[in-house]
């Protein structure tokens, strides 16, 4: 062999790999052009192949040129290399400095409220037309308001009804919204007209319609000549208006020592249209609405004259109102975060998580 020649391609193979490696711009285009010259199928590897066929006075100098010229492309490539990942760190620091956290963020579709709220602030409008005016209480309660002044003394059996939370500082959280009928009373006297939406907590066992914190509100009315039929009406008014077409609902007797009498208003499960599902137990109805007539009792809390005045008062479950008009079967979907639950219906275009877990 020549091995001048050799010499001579194996520079030339250098200094095209040289050149080759300045012109890379990425990483990954420098590794497959020095795969090209260093690979297998490359000329330094054609002349470490040349080695067994030149005679052996030859092959220490053939091996000695091949081995020269891997170095050389080897200290090209590996500069070219260097002067790449400096390159992308600096782009990269350019870009990290242009970073200005203050600009907008991406345009995403934006949220809406929450399917509860939404019911909520649409009964509040319902009301409102009725002569309604709205009104809070707190959260944290003393068992007066809770309690004592609706007619619920300590150790009366029907605490048991509301399993509480109780506070170390002595106050509960409240159970029901009727915590602010009593206050309401006695800051606005009669008559009276107001409702008090808002959060209520109870120690249950949570299941597809029980929550340990879910929304209720509370209605009460107190004027002179205020009759059942007057509290009936107003009932069956709102959830028509609520649900935009006739609702079937029933009234049964129901305790609570704050009314007398005391009902217990159902509505047909919208979730499986009375058939029976896992949301109303297989019972066909949801509760949904107890209601009553004011006890005389509390209106003497009220320091309101129950010769004078009487009333109605009603505990709207919220929660489950909202889980009946947006087709959600299981209460705890409403605090999940899933989005399926927290679109508005007219987004989806149908109810939203209609029947998901429901079974018949
Ligand atoms: C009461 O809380 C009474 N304060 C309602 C009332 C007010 C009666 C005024 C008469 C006059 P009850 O415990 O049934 O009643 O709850 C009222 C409604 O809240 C229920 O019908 C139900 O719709 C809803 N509710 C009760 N517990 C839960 C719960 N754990 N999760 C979700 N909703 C609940």
């Amino acid at each position: 062999m020549d091995l001048d020649t050799l010499q001579q391609q194996l520079d030339e193979a250098a200094s095209q790999a040289a050149a080759a490696a300045q012109a890379a711009r990425t990483v990954e285009e420098l590794r497959s052009i020095e795969s090209r010259f260093l690979g297998k199928t490359g000329p330094v590897a054609d002349a470490m192949a040349a080695i067994r066929s030149v005679p052996p006075e030859q092959r220490g100098a053939v091996g000695q040129l091949a081995n020269r010229a891997k170095a050389g492309m080897s200290s090209s490539f590996q500069a070219r290399h260097e002067e790449l990942k400096r390159a992308a760190s600096a782009g990269e620091q350019a870009k990290a400095a242009l970073f200005d956290p203050t600009l907008p963020g991406p345009v995403v579709p934006r949220g809406s409220v929450h399917p509860v709220t939404a019911v909520q602030w649409e009964v509040e409008d319902i009301m409102a037309r009725m002569g309604f005016v709205v009104v809070s209480g707190p959260e944290m309660e003393s068992d007066y308001y809770n309690f004592e002044a609706l007619n619920i003394p300590a150790m009366h059996p029907a605490r048991e009804m509301q399993d509480t939370f109780h506070l170390e500082n002595g106050l509960v959280l409240r159970t029901h919204t009727s915590n602010c009928q009593v206050r309401a009373m006695e800051r606005f006297g009669a008559p009276l007209r107001v409702i008090g939406p808002g959060r209520c907590f109870r120690y249950e066992t949570v299941d597809a319609s029980h929550d340990n914190t879910f929304f209720q509100l509370e209605g009460l009315l107190i004027d002179r000549d205020i009759s059942i039929a007057n509290l009936i009406a107003v009932m069956k008014g709102l959830l028509q208006e609520v649900f935009s077409r006739e609702v079937k609902v029933r009234l049964r007797p129901g305790y609570f020592p704050f009314v007398e009498p005391g009902f217990e208003l159902d509505m047909s499960c919208a979730i499986c249209g009375g058939a029976g599902c896992q949301t109303c137990k297989r019972t066909g109805w949801i509760e949904i609405l107890p209601c009553g007539m004011v006890h005389p009792n509390v209106l003497r809390f009220g320091k309101i004259d129950p010769e004078e005045f009487t009333g109605f008062a009603f505990g709207l479950g919220l929660t489950r109102l909202a889980m009946m008009k947006f087709g959600v079967a299981d209460i705890r979907l409403l605090n999940s975060g899933d989005i399926r639950a927290l679109t508005p219906p007219e987004r989806l275009g149908g109810p939203v998580v209609a029947n998901c877990t429901a079974t018949r």
